[in-house]
């Protein structure tokens, strides 16, 4: 996920249990020109593999010498992103762009998978919209392109992210292809993803926006599914722990003056639905010291309670 998934917030999915991370988006025009921010993107030195990073893009050569460069890198899996439906992005042709305009999607991959010896795969969504459901024929040409495994996001581009996840389209895009198929939208706790494992059929899971402050998603939905047992929710220490540890990450990786900037929207998430985080989210907008995200917010919230 774009502004989420970086290295700190892989380093504690991963700890917490995540089989697959995948890095946020990377534009392949970003890479080629060498853009320093998309350096720190791609960053995954010393990280636990498999990692996946995502291209997104709509020009076939391109995407073949960014995937190039990526798998230079050392990336395990190159994810094609063809979900997003930001108007900047689907006003260039990228992302769920693709989906309608399915034999250059299909170049985009076959370019891919001939430059680079690791296993490509796509994420699409539904379809455009409600009148252009085409997930289970366009995946199957992804798939006679080279694509080794599709995530489908039961959405159109048109619901964005509202709505609910179509999960029957999985369904149907799992009993049509022979890769595995990875079931994507609204799972939200671990009784969900072992409904959709079931109703779908699909290999796997993947989990975006339940897993944003919450990394226990990925302990907790192992171990249900392994035996059934439904573990507590983290305790209030618990998440203090853990988002000083993703602070502390953050700024190991990326500087504190960043640190700062971007542990306010995960300390947000991270204390959701603590008592008395909802008074301090004022606070934490403005927050902008190593101090305040280890010790002065928590002090704070202690105080509340
Ligand atoms: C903030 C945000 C950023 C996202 N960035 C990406 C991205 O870079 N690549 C991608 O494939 N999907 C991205 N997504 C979509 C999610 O991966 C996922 O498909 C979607 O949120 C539905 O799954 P969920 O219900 O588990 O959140 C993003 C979603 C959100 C909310």
């Amino acid at each position: 996920m774009a502004g989420v998934t970086d290295r700190a917030f892989r380093i504690l999915a991963r700890e917490h249990g995540c089989g697959l991370v995948c890095t946020e988006m990377i534009s392949d025009q970003a890479l080629l020109h060498g853009n320093p921010k998309t350096n720190i993107i791609l960053d995954c030195r010393d990280e636990q593999s498999p990692i996946s990073t995502q291209l997104f893009g709509s020009n076939v050569e391109y995407m073949a010498r960014a995937a190039e460069i990526v798998a230079g890198r050392g990336a395990d899996i190159i994810d094609i992103n063809m979900g997003c439906p930001t108007p900047k992005i689907v006003k260039n042709g990228e992302g769920a762009a693709l989906m309608r305009t399915p034999a250059l999607a299909a170049s985009i991959v076959a370019a891919v998978v001939e430059r680079v010896q690791c296993p490509v795969t796509v994420k699409i969504r539904k379809g455009w919209d409600e009148n252009s459901v085409n997930a289970v024929k366009f995946a199957r040409l992804m798939v006679r392109s080279g694509a080794a495994a599709v995530t489908v996001h039961g959405r159109t581009r048109s619901q964005f992210y509202s709505g609910e996840a179509d999960w029957d389209i999985i369904r149907q895009v799992r009993e049509a292809l022979d890769v595995p198929v990875i079931g994507n939208g609204d799972v939200g706790c671990p009784e969900d993803a072992a409904r959709m494992l079931n109703e779908t059929g699909c290999l796997g899971v993947m989990i975006g926006r339940a897993s944003m402050g919450n990394p226990w998603i990925f302990s907790r939905t192992v171990q249900y599914l392994a035996t059934g047992e439904a573990l507590p929710g983290p305790t209030p220490q618990m998440r203090r722990e853990t988002a000083v540890r993703h602070y502390n990450l953050l700024a190991q990786t990326k500087g504190e003056h960043i640190a700062n900037r971007e542990m306010r929207k995960h300390l947000a998430w991270y204390t959701r639905g603590l008592r008395g985080a909802a008074r301090l989210r004022g606070l934490i907008n403005q927050g902008c010291s190593r101090e305040f995200f280890t010790r002065g917010f928590w002090s704070l919230l202690d105080e509340g309670q």
